[in-house]
């Protein structure tokens, strides 16, 4: 891990430094500045503040809002579920994939995107949807998917 990215990790555990009770904000503010929960973060959280690194590690893996692998600048979620899946929801995921270069769901190497499958957004009437770091984008279709991406940076 890169010098400058342990001092974002030192910087917002010095944030939290005496207060009760902070271990799930402190996780946050990692995972938002620093887009993963990384080994050595969990290590440093863990000896800084006297936390056994088995719980911080139950933590970051019960909560979805924190991941244990890199994600992206961009967090692109297509939803797969039942009614997304029958308009079409595969073949904007292909697209998608087509467009980031990448063989599978993940973060692209230059880290820029994340591309997950989502089973049910709530909003099944608007499918296919896929939404892009929280704004949704409804009746989706493999040209749409590519000028909605062409638009993150
Ligand atoms: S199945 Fe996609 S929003 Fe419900």
């Amino acid at each position: 891990m890169a010098a400058a990215e342990l001092d974002k990790i030192d910087e917002i555990i010095d944030r939290y430094a005496g207060k009760e009770g902070m271990l799930i904000q402190l996780l946050l503010d990692i995972q938002n500045e620093l887009k993963w929960i990384s080994q050595e973060a969990m290590e440093r959280i863990s000896k800084r503040n006297n936390i056994p690194i088995g719980h911080i590690y139950r933590v970051v893996s019960f909560y979805k809002a924190m991941s244990l692998n890199p994600k992206g600048k961009h967090i692109v979620s297509v939803c797969l579920g039942t009614a997304c899946h029958v308009r079409g929801g595969l073949g904007i995921m292909d697209k998608a994939k087509e467009f980031l270069d990448m063989k599978t769901e993940g973060t692209t190497p230059d880290r820029k995107f994340t591309l997950e499958r989502v089973n049910c957004l709530g909003c099944c009437a608007l499918g296919p949807v896929v939404v892009v770091d929280g704004e949704y984008h409804g009746k989706m279709t493999p040209s749409k998917m590519e000028e909605t991406l062409k638009r993150y940076d």
